[in-house]
């Protein structure tokens, strides 16, 4: 339960997370890529931050369709990125200085490249070819060859690929390189355990993130979805694969027979649609022993557009969305045994200062704090991803299409240039999306000085992906010197919510004013003790009323917010003013 948890809580529970995308993070031999070497150079840099787990996105061997979610052997790492030594190395560094370390589990799928799939594709009576999910044609009355059900894939188009060898279809719910497992198969799951996980549990990881986990069980029917968008043969079929009827069963027996033979790993599984809190606590709760803890999507959602339409068709929003959306999943976990996460970026998201707050130059680095404030208040594991303690901002709008390059986006821009004709006016809607809500917008390589191509290579013609124009203005060695800088900040407020654990990072959660779009205010609670958290989300000053007497000013997200609150408190008593994306924190009871 919550509050016995407090007096000795897991690990998991209480250490704040940093997510690597390794492409991205650090060149160390100048060819251009990020590499493990590189984060092994910049563990101290997060140890300085205060990081207490390091996930690391996949750095498996991977033909890199899908920059390494298509992993091609869970046993070896991507050659350009270093080798099986290097992450023995980067293991022990971490555990060196008290930092543990935790990878992506991508079991969903494989890399077409896989040897199991090779094997698989290789005939029909081969031992594995029931490892993936292999069926035969549909054919219309006129005699056409039709997939075995209407779905739609993630990264445009059908599920289904056909294999003229075999003369069957193999289910792939991403890209057509990166064929879906057959769960059902219990020597697939017993494979699945030793290569992706005992092999690195036993090298030392702390645990897993858990690509896609909800959807390994995709039932044995096989029906086509229903029919929402007309304009196309394929339909949105995650209900028929999300959250399947064996898929609790299949975590369970993950746990018990991997998990649970390691010392309290941790989980933190990917849970896409599944928007009603009791599915969540399903997996979540403690005694049941399935996943430490799961990302719900609600909030990174925010802004997409609809399965109808597409999730890069932007819709604009209002903070009362936001607001609720928080309010539900910070109080989602109250009173039961099942425990919550904080994030609002990783590496298939915009950056959140551009989608929820300002990147204005005149905002950005306010919006930045306010931000770092209101994460590091939530209850739950904090996780913050790379480039985000300095407040990394997305993608110039001025970039073109040829900048970017998503699997996604592109398949995205790809499917409307061709439906519409190369419409003007589609194909600009479309780039305005992809430059609020694209995965590329958090892939651009990490800021780290104000050199050539920000320090992130010494490659002559520089990274593989553009860096942002910003870069000699907003990086890593500048605000390691400013005191007031958004890193300096970030790194004061994970402190914080360490010294207050107890009501930043367990207690309950009570929003006021749910309907007011100007601002949040908050309030977190354990015991005796009381936290109020007020943000302003505008670029004008904003009134707001703190919602108890007797609170004390704890930090603010501008510089002079302590005196400026003095003042405001002997003239006003509970009444406050908030300067443009201004975020403070008040305490009673500590
Ligand atoms: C998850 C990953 C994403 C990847 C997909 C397929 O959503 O976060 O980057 O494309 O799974 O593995
Ligand atoms: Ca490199």
């Amino acid at each position: 339960m919550t509050d016995s948890s407090t007096e000795r809580p897991p690990w998991w529970k209480t250490g704040v997370v940093y997510q690597i995308y390794p492409a991205s993070f650090k060149d160390s031999n100048g060819d251009g890529l990020g590499d493990i070497p590189g984060i092994l150079s910049k563990v101290d840099y997060l140890k300085e931050l205060g990081i207490d787990i390091v996930w690391v996105s996949p750095m498996f061997d991977s033909p890199q369709i899908d920059m390494g979610y298509d992993i091609s052997n869970y046993e070896e790492v991507y050659r350009p990125y270093g080798t099986v030594k290097d992450m023995e190395d980067l293991i022990e560094a971490c555990h060196k200085r008290g930092i543990r370390l935790i990878l992506d589990l991508v079991i969903n799928h494989t890399s077409d490249q896989h040897a199991w799939f090779q094997e698989s594709r290789s005939s029909k009576d081969n031992p594995k070819r029931d490892w993936y999910i292999w069926k035969p044609p549909r054919y219309a009355e006129d005699g056409t060859r039709l997939p075995p059900t209407n779905w739609r894939s993630y990264f445009s188009g059908g599920t289904w690929e056909y294999d003229d060898d075999t003369g069957e279809y193999y289910l792939h719910l991403f890209a057509k390189e990166m064929p879906d497992l057959n769960w059902e198969n219990e020597e697939l799951r017993q494979a699945v355990y030793s290569s992706a996980m005992r092999f690195w549990l036993d090298k030392g990881v702390d645990g897993f993130r858990i690509d896609c986990v909800n959807m390994y069980s995709k039932g044995v029917e096989f029906l086509d979805a229903p029919i929402v968008d007309e304009r196309f043969y394929e339909q949105p079929a995650w209900m028929f694969y999300c959250n399947g009827p064996r898929i609790h069963e299949f975590l369970r027996e993950m746990n018990e027979q991997v998990l649970s033979h390691y010392d309290d790993a941790m989980t933190v599984g990917e849970l896409p649609h599944t928007p009603d809190p009791k599915k969540v606590l399903e997996y979540v709760g403690l005694r049941d022993k399935q996943l430490s803890m799961v990302f719900q999507f609600d909030v990174v959602n925010i802004g997409q557009g609809t399965q109808l339409s597409h999730k890069y068709l932007f819709q604009p929003w209002k903070l009362p969305l936001l607001k609720g959306i928080v309010a539900k999943w910070q109080q989602f976990i109250e009173g039961t045994d099942g425990w919550t996460t904080a994030f609002c970026e990783n590496h298939d998201q915009g950056r959140s200062v551009s989608r929820y707050a300002s990147d204005a130059p005149a905002y950005r680095v306010a919006s930045a704090k306010m931000l770092a404030l209101m994460m590091c208040a939530l209850t739950g594991t904090l996780f913050i991803y790379q480039g985000q303690e300095i407040g990394m901002i997305n993608v110039p709008k001025n970039w073109s299409i040829t900048d970017y390059k998503d699997v996604e986006s592109l398949g995205f821009y790809k499917s409307v240039a061709t439906s519409t004709n190369n419409d003007k006016e589609a194909l600009d809607y479309v780039m305005r999306s992809l430059q609020i809500l694209g995965r590329d917008n958090a892939r651009l390589p990490m800021q780290w000085d104000g050199s050539a191509f920000a320090g992130f290579t010494e490659r002559k013609d520089g990274p593989w992906m553009r860096v942002h124009d910003l870069y000699a203005e907003n990086n890593v060695e500048k605000q390691l010197d400013e005191p007031d800088s958004t890193f300096q900040f970030w790194k004061s407020m994970i402190a914080l919510r360490k010294q207050h654990l107890d009501v930043l990072n367990f207690g309950t959660f009570e929003v006021f004013e749910l309907d007011n779009e100007h601002t949040f205010i908050f309030a977190k609670k354990h015991g005796l003790k009381t936290a109020v958290v007020a943000l302003n989300f505008t670029g004008e000053d904003q009134h707001v009323l703190l919602p108890f007497g007797g609170l004390e000013f704890c930090v603010g997200s501008y510089g002079d917010a302590a005196v400026q609150d003095k003042k405001e408190k002997e003239g006003g008593g509970r009444r406050r003013t908030l300067r443009p994306w201004e975020g403070r924190l008040y305490m009673a009871g500590c």
